[in-house]
């Protein structure tokens, strides 16, 4: 107990220490990404973000902090056979290793993010694996994309059985650096709350027809006592968590499952453009892609840290202490 504690106040200060920087974590292309890393004077000049991204090596704490086990095949293959799935976000990290992984089964993907060329590429690697692969370039801030996206499996017949909300955009900046950067709440609203809304109204019909699932990979921030500086992008993720968990009750009494994937930082592009974050505690995106993986399978209500629980628990036993932290912090660095 006293061992989770001291585990849970080092990660909670690492957190705050190294939740401010300069960096602006945003969706770059990758010859952005490296220019961001080259600006942000990174140790070894060889070094490029998919050496972070695609590095699925666990420390020891990382290990204990977040145990994943890797889903059984035979019964993922028995759940999904058959199935047409839609993924948002599989063009880079985590989505991208989702459809990767979902291709080894008979089912059929449908791909969904805005870099055609990162689509094209994947949907050409996943060729002559057993899942039928489409994919659909699209911009989820924009509702005509949306309505065109269900316009067209509409008219192609596809009727799809399980929903992976996974597209996502993160910002970190601070008040000084806000004030006329209204469009920063605008862009993660569209595209981690209304956008997902409307794709999902559009194809709950369906859903709740095929007695569907719903994955909705979330942050576990939303679950903790906000933290200063991630107001565009905590809101816009807290927004879709409450929309789909008030749908809950009314979607499962319609036999439809739905799971909330609470992730802690992940090592993908979103958070390793962020040169403080590479030597932060994190999880690799193999064990981010096994959560959502064991979602289908066990079709659980939630994932979340097992130690997230004692977290809330220290924060109700002191419940300024997190917001106290944060204003010395930012007094001192001022
Ligand atoms: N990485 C972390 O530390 C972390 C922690 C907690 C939760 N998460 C969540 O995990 C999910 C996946 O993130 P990731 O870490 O894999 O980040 P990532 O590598 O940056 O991938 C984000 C994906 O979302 C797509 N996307 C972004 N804006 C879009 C838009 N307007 N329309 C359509 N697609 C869009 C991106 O593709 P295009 O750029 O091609 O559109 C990309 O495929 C996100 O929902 C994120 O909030 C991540």
């Amino acid at each position: 107990m006293l061992l989770t504690y001291i585990s849970m106040i080092c990660y909670l200060t690492e957190r705050l220490i190294t939740s401010y920087s300069d960096a602006d974590i945003v969706n770059l292309t990758c010859c952005q990404q490296n220019k961001a890393l080259e600006h942000a004077r990174l140790p070894m000049s060889h070094v490029t973000l998919t050496d972070y991204e695609d590095n699925n090596q666990q420390s020891f704490w990382e290990q204990c902090l977040f145990p994943v086990a890797k889903p059984v095949k035979i019964r993922l293959s028995r759940k999904l056979s058959g199935k047409t799935i839609l993924l948002t976000g599989a063009s880079f990290g985590i989505g991208a290793l989702v459809a990767t992984l979902l291709a080894e089964y008979q089912v059929k993907l449908i791909l969904v993010a805005r870099t055609r060329e990162k689509l094209e590429e994947l949907q050409q690697s996943l060729q002559g694996k057993r899942a039928t692969v489409f994919i659909v370039p699209s911009d989820l801030r924009e509702e005509r994309a949306i309505d065109s996206l269900l316009q067209e499996l509409k008219r192609r017949n596809v009727e799809v059985d399980l929903f992976i909300n996974n597209a996502g955009k993160s910002i970190h900046r601070g008040l000084d650096q806000s004030l006329d950067r209204y469009q920063d709440t605008q862009r993660c609203s569209a595209t981690n709350y209304t956008g997902p809304v409307q794709l999902l109204l559009g194809l709950l019909p369906v859903l709740i027809k095929n007695r569907g699932h719903i994955i909705n990979v979330s942050a576990l921030n939303v679950l903790l006592p906000s933290t200063s500086g991630w107001s565009a992008y905590q809101s816009s993720k807290a927004a879709f968590d409450q929309w789909l968990r008030c749908m809950e009750p009314e979607l499962k009494i319609r036999n439809v499952t739905v799971s909330s994937v609470y992730l802690p930082l992940v090592r993908t592009r979103m958070s390793m453009v962020n040169e403080k974050n590479h030597g932060r505690m994190a999880m690799s995106k193999a064990k981010a892609a096994n959560i959502i993986l064991n979602c289908i399978v066990l079709g659980k209500r939630k994932y979340r840290p097992w130690w997230t629980g004692f977290v809330l628990l220290w924060c109700s036993l002191f419940p300024n202490l997190w917001y106290r932290m944060q204003v010395c912090y930012l007094k001192k660095n001022k």
